[in-house]
C-alpha cells in the first residue's frame, strides 16, 4: 500500500526558501524525521528529498528526466539556454562526452599549472598592495586561468570587465532586483562575444588550439552531423569558463578553514593526499549549490511513496552532505574523515552525485578539485599574510553564501 509523503502546510513556501536558504532541507527533514516531504514553491508542488538512496533514484534517467526542471530565471543566468543541463537521453550523452573529452589527466596538470602561475603573478602585485580581498582577487585569477586553458585569447585590460560577466551570472539566480537583471545582461554580453569567436573560429579567421575549449566546442558535431549552433556553442564555451570563475567561492571558503582550523592547518604541509582531504572537507562542510531540480518520466513508487510524472523534484544536496547518518559529526571540519570515506558516489554530493559520464554530475569536479588543492597549497605553503579584524560570518539564506568580508589578507609576503 502507498505512503503518505509527509507535507509541508501553506499555498506557498518559497518565502521559508529564502529565509531559511540551505536549511530549508535540512530543517523540513529534522522536523518531519523524513528524508522526503512535499512543499509548494514557486507555484507548484514539489518533493524534496536527501540522503543516500534517494540521490541514487534521483540519478536513475529511466525515472526521472531534466528538461522542462530548471526555473527559467535559473537558465537566463546561471545555466543558459540549450545547454547540456537540460538535456536528456542520447542527446545528452552526446554532449556530455564533449565535455569529458576535456578533461583528461594531462588538461588537468595543465590547468593546475596555469592556476598556479596565476597565482604567483597575483601575489607579486599584493606584496605592494596594503591589502588584499581574496574573493575578487580570486575571481580575476579563475577568469585568466580560464581563458587560458580553455584557449580564448584576452586582452590584459578586458580581464576584469569579463570576470565581472561571470560574477553576475552566479550570483543572479537567486537575486531579487538589480543583481539578478545585471546577471541576464551579463549573460547576453557574454553570449555574443563568445559566438563571435566560435564564428571567427569556423571561418578562419581566428586560429583556436586543438584539444582545447575553444577548439572542441566549435567543431563538435551534433548527433545529426551538424556542427552545434554558434549560439549553443557560446553556452556550452560559458558553462567551462563561468564554473572555473565560480571556484573562486570555494576558494574563499578553503581560506576561512584554514583560518579557522589552524590545526588541521599544521597537519596539512605539502602533502597531496592531506591537500586532498581537506579540499573535500570543505566542499562538504560549506554551502554551495543547494538543490538540483528533475522530474519524474512516469509515475513510481519508491519504498512506498508515490512519485507523479511530472512533479518538481528537488535532490537537497546540502542537507545530503550534513545528513546525520552519512557522517559522523557532520558539522564538524574534520578533513581526516575522507581518508576512510567510503567513495560512495551518492553521499557526498557537492557537485551532483552518480556517474558523470552517464548522468547530469558536474562535469567539473576534478577541474575544481585540482585547482582548489592548487589554492591551497599556495595559501598555505607559497604566501604569509595577517587576517585583519573583520566579519567573516557567513548566512546560510544568501545565495552563494559568502565571508561577508569577502577574506581580507594585509602584509601578504610572497617567497
Ligand atoms: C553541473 C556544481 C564547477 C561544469 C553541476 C551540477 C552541480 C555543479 C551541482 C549539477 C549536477 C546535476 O545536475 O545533477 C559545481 C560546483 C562547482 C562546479 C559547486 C564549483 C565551482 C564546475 C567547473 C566546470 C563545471 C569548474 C567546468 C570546467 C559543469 C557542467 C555541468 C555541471 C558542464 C552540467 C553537467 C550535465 O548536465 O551533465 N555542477 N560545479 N562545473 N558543472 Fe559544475
Amino acid at each position: 500500500s502507498e505512503k503518505e509523503i509527509p507535507k509541508e502546510a501553506g499555498i506557498d513556501n518559497s518565502v521559508a526558501v529564502l529565509r531559511e536558504g540551505y536549511l530549508y532541507g535540512t530543517n523540513r527533514a529534522q522536523a518531519f524525521q523524513s528524508d522526503l516531504f512535499k512543499t509548494r514553491l514557486l507555484g507548484q508542488e514539489a518533493i524534496c528529498i536527501r540522503g543516500e538512496e534517494a540521490a541514487e533514484l534521483f540519478y536513475d534517467n529511466e525515472k526521472f528526466k531534466r528538461a522542462g526542471a530548471a526555473p527559467k530565471r535559473v537558465l537566463k543566468t546561471l545555466f543558459g539556454k540549450g545547454g547540456v543541463q537540460a538535456l536528456d537521453g542520447e542527446a545528452h550523452h552526446h554532449r556530455k562526452a564533449m565535455f569529458m573529452s576535456l578533461m583528461s589527466k594531462e588538461t588537468l596538470e595543465d590547468i593546475r599549472a596555469i592556476a598556479s602561475k596565476q597565482w604567483e603573478r597575483a601575489a607579486q602585485r599584493w606584496q605592494n598592495q596594503s591589502k588584499v580581498v581574496l574573493y575578487e582577487e580570486a575571481q580575476e585569477v579563475m577568469c585568466r586561468t580560464a581563458f587560458e586553458w580553455a584557449g580564448i585569447p584576452v586582452e590584459e585590460d578586458e580581464v576584469k570587465d569579463k570576470a565581472e560577466w561571470f560574477r553576475a551570472m552566479i550570483e543572479a539566480p537567486a537575486a531579487i532586483g538589480p543583481a539578478h537583471w545585471k546577471g541576464r545582461r551579463s549573460r547576453g554580453k557574454a553570449e555574443s562575444w563568445v559566438k563571435e569567436l566560435v564564428e571567427d573560429v569556423r571561418t578562419g579567421k581566428r586560429q583556436a588550439a586543438e584539444g582545447k575549449t575553444l577548439h572542441t566546442m566549435s567543431f563538435h558535431r551534433e548527433l545529426n552531423g551538424e556542427w552545434m549552433d554558434a549560439q549553443t556553442a557560446a553556452v556550452e564555451i560559458i558553462n567551462i569558463l563561468r564554473p572555473i570563475v565560480a571556484i573562486s567561492i570555494y576558494i574563499c571558503f578553503t581560506a576561512l578553514a584554514v583560518h579557522q582550523h589552524p590545526q588541521e592547518r599544521e597537519k596539512l604541509g605539502s602533502d597531496e593526499e592531506k591537500l586532498q582531504h581537506f579540499v573535500q572537507e570543505v566542499r562538504r562542510f560549506y554551502p554551495f549549490f543547494p538543490f538540483v531540480p528533475a522530474r519524474p518520466i512516469k509515475d513510481f513508487t519508491w519504498n512506498g511513496y508515490p512519485f507523479k510524472k511530472g512533479t518538481l523534484v528537488l535532490l537537497d544536496l546540502y542537507g545530503t552532505n550534513h545528513h546525520p547518518k552519512l557522517w559522523d559529526n557532520p558539522e564538524q571540519f574534520r578533513p581526516y574523515r575522507f581518508a576512510t570515506w567510503n567513495k560512495s558516489p551518492f553521499a557526498f554530493i557537492p557537485q551532483g552525485g552518480g556517474d558523470r559520464n552517464v548522468g547530469h554530475r558536474c562535469a567539473g569536479e576534478w577541474i575544481t578539485i585540482e585547482i582548489m588543492k592548487e589554492s591551497l597549497d599556495f595559501l598555505v605553503n607559497r604566501i604569509d599574510y595577517t587576517v585583519p579584524e573583520q566579519d567573516l560570518r557567513f548566512q546560510f539564506n544568501e545565495m552563494p553564501a559568502l565571508p561577508h568580508s569577502h577574506f581580507v589578507m594585509t602584509n601578504v609576503r610572497f617567497q
